[in-house]
């Protein structure tokens, strides 16, 4: 199985933002995920466009944005214009989610949804083949450095499940309280794409990091 491992750059120094992704970069990340939020679905704030397309020329590594917020679709050209590599909606806040999806990929970028944790998986029943990955979010979505929750690890192998039913190829991401001690037990589950923000920025050699995660998911 393939592994990814997407640092998230809400833990990073924002002081030093571009400095803090070439050392991603250099670590073999996969993804940079960008964690977008609105103060209205989540209770922070963060970045927006304008940050996105500063840090675009910095690396290579494509962008995974992650939109916490709850009118995504009225801003969604901006992200894509930023610089996006692939956008992530969440279910919750979306009437018309298959058009939104639809949307994204005519732009010709990938498009993923998001579940909340108490969210259920039957809302992907007739979507999940349209969509590049889905995004389990395994703490409350808002904030960097919470704890995974672990009734989180039957979601994933039941979404596995679907996947597999299904034979597609869609990515299974998880997002929250991800580290070295669990990434093991969640790769088990189904997951083959790790977003990780506190683990990886708090580590002594955060670029060493990345690789030392992926090993502990392939074992
Ligand atoms: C949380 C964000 C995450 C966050 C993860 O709402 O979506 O991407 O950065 O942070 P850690 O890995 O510290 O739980
Ligand atoms: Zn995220």
């Amino acid at each position: 199985m393939v592994i990814q491992i997407a640092p998230s750059i809400l833990s990073a120094d924002f002081a030093r933002l571009g400095e803090e992704i070439v050392l991603m970069e250099k670590g073999g990340a996969d993804w940079i995920h960008i964690d977008v939020m609105d103060a209205h679905f989540v209770p922070n704030l963060t970045f927006g466009p304008p940050v996105i397309k500063a840090i675009r020329p910095v690396t290579k590594v494509p962008f995974d944005v992650h939109l916490m917020m709850d009118n995504p679709m009225d801003y969604i050209d901006d992200f894509i214009d930023a610089g996006a590599d692939s956008i992530t909606v969440h279910a919750e806040v979306l009437s018309h989610l298959h058009r939104s999806v639809t949307y994204i990929k005519q732009k010709g970028i990938k498009a993923a949804v998001s579940l909340n944790p108490s969210t259920p998986l039957n809302i992907l029943e007739y979507i999940l083949e349209d969509l590049d990955m889905v995004l389990l979010m395994t703490v409350n979505p808002g904030f960097g450095g919470q704890s995974f929750i672990p009734s989180m690890i039957k979601k994933i192998r039941l979404l596995k499940k679907m996947v597999d039913e299904r034979q597609c190829k869609t990515i299974i991401q998880v997002d929250g309280g991800i580290s070295l001690k669990n990434i093991r037990e969640v790769a088990e589950a189904g997951a083959n794409c790790f977003v990780a923000g506190s683990s990886i920025f708090s580590a002594p050699d955060p670029a060493a990091m990345i690789s030392q995660m992926r090993e502990a998911a392939m074992l």
